[in-house]
């Protein structure tokens, strides 16, 4: 059971991502697209709408204009989940160690310090963001089962992340080592990590990996199509 989920799990998992993302980009590629509007005044022939989607997707700048508290919370919940995944990256391939240690920079010392502090930070905002849905009547008449589903996910993913970084000593060359298997399907005599932690931390990654193409989470795919249609009008 234990090899099944250590090392089946992760492929099942990348096959239903990579497939539910497929078919959902699909079908809103084949979405008709609304044919020429008329508008008044009308707007300039050959407007790009590159760099207003990249600076929607980067800043949020429409919820900034619309509710600054949440703008906060979302803003930086989301630039610390960006430099948590460059530091997952750089955990387990060790990408950026050598131009890092290039420049003169302790590595080690920066991936504790920087890691810590976003993961606490991300934790906050995470709180905040649940405590909003269940604080506000307004928000929470628009709340459904599956945001708390997919923030509660969230955090109990950072909260055992959290722990294994401030917690019990783990140990990240057999995770190095796990994962470098698991690339390369050498299957026989594969070392797996003894951490509780570290599995509950994985599998819920997984989970949510598999929840990601069927749910809301998926906007930071949408967004290109649906700000390239607001932006046009
Ligand atoms: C393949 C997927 C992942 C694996 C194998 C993994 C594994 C780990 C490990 C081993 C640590 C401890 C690092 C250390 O002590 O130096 C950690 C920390 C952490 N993880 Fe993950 N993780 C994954 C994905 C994620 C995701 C998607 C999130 C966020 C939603 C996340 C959030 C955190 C946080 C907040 C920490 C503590 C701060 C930090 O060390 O960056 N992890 N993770």
């Amino acid at each position: 059971m234990d090899q099944l989920i250590a090392i089946g799990l992760p492929y099942v998992t990348i096959i239903i991502f990579v497939v539910g993302m497929g078919y959902r980009f699909r079908s809103w590629i084949k979405t008709p697209q609304p044919g020429k509007m008329t508008l008044f005044p009308a707007p300039p022939a050959d407007k790009s709408l590159l760099w207003p989607v990249i600076k929607e997707s980067l800043f949020f700048p429409k919820l900034f204009k619309a509710d600054r508290s949440l703008w906060i919370a979302s803003w930086i919940f989301h630039a610390m989940l960006a430099l948590i995944i460059l530091g997952h990256l750089r955990v387990f391939t060790g990408l950026f160690d050598r131009m890092l240690a290039g420049m003169g920079v302790n590595v080690e010392n920066m991936s504790a310090t920087a890691g810590g502090a976003a993961g606490i930070v991300i934790l906050v905002c995470g709180l905040m963001l649940l405590f909003r849905r269940m604080l506000y009547k307004r928000v929470r008449e628009i709340t459904n089962f599956s945001d708390f589903f997919a923030l509660l996910l969230v955090l109990a993913i950072i909260v055992t992340g959290d722990w294994m970084r401030f917690g019990e000593h783990f140990d990240l060359e057999i995770t190095r080592t796990y994962f470098a298997q698991l690339f390369t399907f050498s299957f026989v005599g594969m070392t797996l990590p003894a951490s509780g932690l570290f599995w509950t931390h994985f599998i819920l990654v997984q989970l949510l990996i598999i929840y990601i193409p069927f749910s809301k989470i998926l906007h930071f795919g949408g967004i290109f199509f649906t700000q390239t249609l607001i932006q046009k009008s």
